[in-house]
């Protein structure tokens, strides 16, 4: 198999292991928001991606799929405990949410983290050409591009974090903060979502490290010769935007859209749409709406409220704990609420396919995205590509990096139980040309900013430093 002059090397492999129809395991292309940001700018190259199968113990050899080649990385179940649900999701995920849940220092989930991390950065070093690329993806990974220049100093190496990076003061409760920083320094190019987590990351860089950081560059010493210059900035991720626009034009999703309408027994459709994750702000969502029950200021009548929570990360404990917290939230809601002919809330643990999501965006005169703290959110994007005809409300936390760009969103401080519960009072209320006006100026912004363009910007500015490199 040739050396691919692009690599990506993300926790998880684009594709799911499914049962063909005679039994047989068969790879399908998986719906995630960051496979579909990068289907795209793989599709231009001769690319190769490296990653987990989704499966413990998946021991399969590289593979060709949709013209990438796929390059598995086995974990035990042991790894998945230690490396995946423990320092990257008990550790790390709560860190960098601002500690919504008390993120856990364990000294042997770290261990895991750092062998875990060798395992990808030794298969993305056999799979890149000479002086390629390799792409490395999210927090997951941290330690990769360190790892990753040891074993192979000619290629230019990219680390996009998907996810906040926090301010200093939380980031400093890192037992491993050093090691940390000085993995992802190991990139020529570190991109962030938000100009602030570029800040947060430059400030941690200075107070620990003491490199010096200029604008959008860090410097970092090294022994053998001058200084290298790190690139580090953002680069807010995005949607297919015209994807999502021709779904939505699709007959069958449209009539899809109608019948949900037909059958919701209410006046207006508020929708919610995440992962089952404590950084969602379900919870403070569901009791500004159950309080605007109990209030009177909103009737099953008026408004029922559409709340997916597809399943996440179930083997670790704060995500088991939330399931039950949210559960009894909405039968509670619901029993006291709901009538025979209304329900107050329709709440779906289960994931849907893209179709049917368009369908629910299509339907929804409000769409909800309250999260506590967001790495961008794409599901506030998608809302906004799928509305041509303008009308529809989006109210959008603004601790989501997609309030950035999307400020003409109600932008909404989810910890504020009466500011949310007067957001929503609004939203439900907006009128047609409101809506219209501030509809117009998002889906522009979402339209100009696809995913191929940030995916374009990235690569412009690793070519950039590969060219700097080479002059050098
Ligand atoms: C977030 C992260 C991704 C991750 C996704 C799903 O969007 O930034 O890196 O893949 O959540 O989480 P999971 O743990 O199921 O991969």
């Amino acid at each position: 198999m040739s050396r691919a002059d692009l690599v990506v090397v993300a926790n998880r492999l684009p594709v799911d292991r499914v049962e063909g129809p005679d039994g047989e395991p068969t790879w399908r292309r998986s719906p995630g928001g960051l496979v579909t940001a990068l289907e795209q700018v793989m599709q231009n190259l001769d690319g190769a991606w490296v990653g987990w199968g989704g499966k413990p113990d998946l021991d399969v050899e590289p593979f060709e799929f949709d013209g990438t080649v796929l390059v598995p990385v086995p974990l035990s179940r042991d790894d998945l405990r230690d490396y995946y649900e423990g320092f990257s999701n008990g550790t790390i995920w709560p860190l960098y949410h601002d500690v919504i849940a008390a993120p856990v220092y364990k000294r042997s989930w770290w261990d895991a983290y750092v062998r875990v991390n060798r395992r990808f950065a030794e298969a993305a070093a056999k799979h890149v050409q000479d002086g390629g690329f390799v792409w490395v993806q999210d927090y997951q990974l941290q330690l990769v591009p360190q790892m990753l220049r040891e074993l192979r100093p000619d290629v230019t190496i990219g680390y996009f974090h998907h996810i906040p990076f926090p301010a200093y003061s939380l980031f400093a409760q890192l037992p491993w903060r050093r090691q940390v920083l000085e993995g992802l320094l190991g990139a020529d190019v570190i991109g962030f979502q938000r100009v602030e987590d570029a800040g947060n990351f430059q400030r941690s860089i200075r107070r620990l490290l003491h490199y010096p950081t200029k604008g959008e560059t860090v410097t970092v010493p090294t022994i053998e010769d001058a200084a290298r210059t790190v690139i580090s900035r953002s680069y807010p991720i995005s949607i297919d935007a015209n994807h999502f626009l021709e779904l939505a034009q699709r007959p069958d999703i449209i009539a899809r859209a109608q019948s949900i309408r037909e059958q919701l027994g209410a006046e207006k459709l508020m929708l919610g749409v995440d992962r089952l994750d404590y950084t969602k702000g379900i919870r403070h969502r569901l009791k500004a709406y159950g309080e605007m029950l109990a209030d009177g200021r909103i009737t099953g009548k008026d408004a029922t409220l559409v709340q997916i929570a597809s399943p996440s990360r179930p083997g670790v404990e704060a995500y088991q704990e939330l399931r039950d917290e949210i559960e009894m939230s909405v039968a509670r809601i619901n029993g006291d609420y709901s009538t025979v002919e209304t329900t107050a809330i329709r709440y779906l643990h289960q994931g849907y396919p893209r179709e049917e999501m368009v369908a629910l965006y299509l339907a929804a005169d409000v769409m909800l995205v309250t999260a506590l703290r967001d790495g961008m959110n794409l599901v506030a994007k998608e809302y906004v590509a799928v509305r041509a005809d303008n009308t529809g409300v989006l109210v959008l936390s603004e601790f989501a990096g997609a309030a950035d760009e999307l400020g003409s969103a109600l932008l909404v401080n989810p910890h504020d139980i009466e500011g949310t519960k007067d957001i929503l009072s609004r939203s439900l209320q907006m009128p047609v040309a409101e809506q219209a006006r501030r509809m117009k100026t998002m889906r522009k912004k979402v339209f100009d900013n696809d995913v191929v363009k940030w995916g374009q910007r990235f690569l412009d500015d690793m070519e950039t430093s590969r060219a700097r490199r080479n002059d050098a």
